[in-house]
């Protein structure tokens, strides 16, 4: 329910922690956000229903719209309740190919985890029993990329209580599985990019690596078969130590420049340094130089407003607005105190 009691028309899911910045970014936007709970910002009927920023929040994985919320008091009447409603939502509509079918339930609250899983069993049974077809085509998770989806979508705020929509506006963010050969957990970070930046490098691609150690970023483009140049004054450690397609360059990433006529397919810049310093000192001379053909860029934004920089960010005149193409920034879920830009150079 929102603030006034009545249930919501929408709701945006984000990290647990961030719901006053994805609560703020939406105000950017017009929107008038509820109080919100653990992961969960939700907004009102009144609400403008169009009201996004051309690349997509930042802050939220997940844009659930039109909402509905579903009540009951037991497993199975929570189950049936869900089916009856999505059955009704279906009528007139061919489903021929695999479709989301994504049960999460808020932070915080012990047991909802196991309460959403159990209504999603009794979900599917019912479903199958009634719409086995349709049933079988369900997936328990969205696939990669960001963009309008349509599937069944479910999140639960209380025992009794679940908000549902058919559609869907995701973000990309994800979580990744590791891989015990990374030397570092941002391995993930970069991983998770790939699916919002809608591509990886590939074998053959040279990738640059600013601020590359301990070199999970780099691990995962050359795991790929692309060749890194990772320019840290760190040391490399665990599958990027001597990896055959890994060149270390103990420089100043800062100073760092590609030879002459040199084009990387990606830059990769994950640097411990203030934001603007990372946007004028590396984005804006790779983009203007036109060095490389793609981006994964990471900005910390730890002791900087997170809700101003991104307003920087999405100004016509930023270095994005004025040099990069496809621009997108998020806030991954393996992200903590920091944003991740991918785009291409213009
Ligand atoms: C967060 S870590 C990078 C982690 C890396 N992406 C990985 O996956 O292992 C930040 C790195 O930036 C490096 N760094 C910070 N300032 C730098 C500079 N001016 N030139 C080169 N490296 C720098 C640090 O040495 C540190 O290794």
């Amino acid at each position: 329910m929102t603030d006034d009691g009545v249930s919501p028309a929408r709701a945006c899911l984000c990290r647990s922690g961030f719901e006053d910045m994805l609560a703020r970014e939406l105000a950017d936007a017009g929107l008038r956000a509820g109080s919100p709970s653990p992961g969960l910002v939700t907004l009102g009927s009144g609400e403008p229903t169009n009201a996004m920023p051309a690349a997509g929040w930042a802050f939220a994985s997940a844009d659930l719209f039109p909402l509905a919320t579903i009540a009951g008091d037991s497993v199975n009447a929570l189950g049936g309740a869900l089916c009856d409603w999505f059955a009704e939502a279906l009528r007139g509509e061919q489903v021929a190919t695999p479709w989301p079918c994504v049960f999460s339930a808020v932070d915080g609250v012990p047991g909802l985890g196991r309460r959403a899983a159990a209504v999603e069993r009794a979900f599917h049974e019912k479903l199958s029993r009634r719409l086995g077809r349709v049933a079988r085509l369900a997936l328990a998770e969205a696939s990669p990329g960001t963009g309008p989806v349509r599937g069944l979508f479910a999140v639960f705020t209380g025992f009794d209580s679940v908000l549902v929509s058919r559609d869907a506006w995701l973000g990309g963010q994800r979580r990744m599985a590791d891989d015990p050969a990374a030397p570092a957990r941002s391995y993930l970070k970069v991983e998770e990019a790939y699916g919002v930046a809608g591509g990886a490098p590939e074998p053959g691609q040279l990738v640059c690596d600013l601020g590359a150690a301990p070199g999970g970023w780099a691990f995962s483009a050359a795991k790929r078969g692309a060749l890194v140049t990772a320019v840290d004054n760190g040391l490399l450690k665990g599958g990027a130590l001597d990896h055959p397609l890994v060149e270390h360059l103990q420089q100043d990433a800062f100073v760092f420049r590609p030879r002459t006529g040199q084009v990387y397919d990606w830059l990769f810049c994950d640097l411990v340094e203030e934001p603007h310093h990372v946007l004028r000192g590396v984005l804006e001379p790779w983009l203007a130089g036109r060095w490389c053909r793609r981006f994964v860029v990471n900005l910390k934004f730890g002791r900087t407003d997170a809700n101003a920089l991104l307003r920087e960010l999405r100004a016509g005149d930023s270095v994005l607005g004025r040099l990069a193409s496809g621009a997108r920034v998020r806030h991954l879920h393996h992200d903590r105190d920091e944003f991740t830009i991918v785009g291409a150079s213009r």
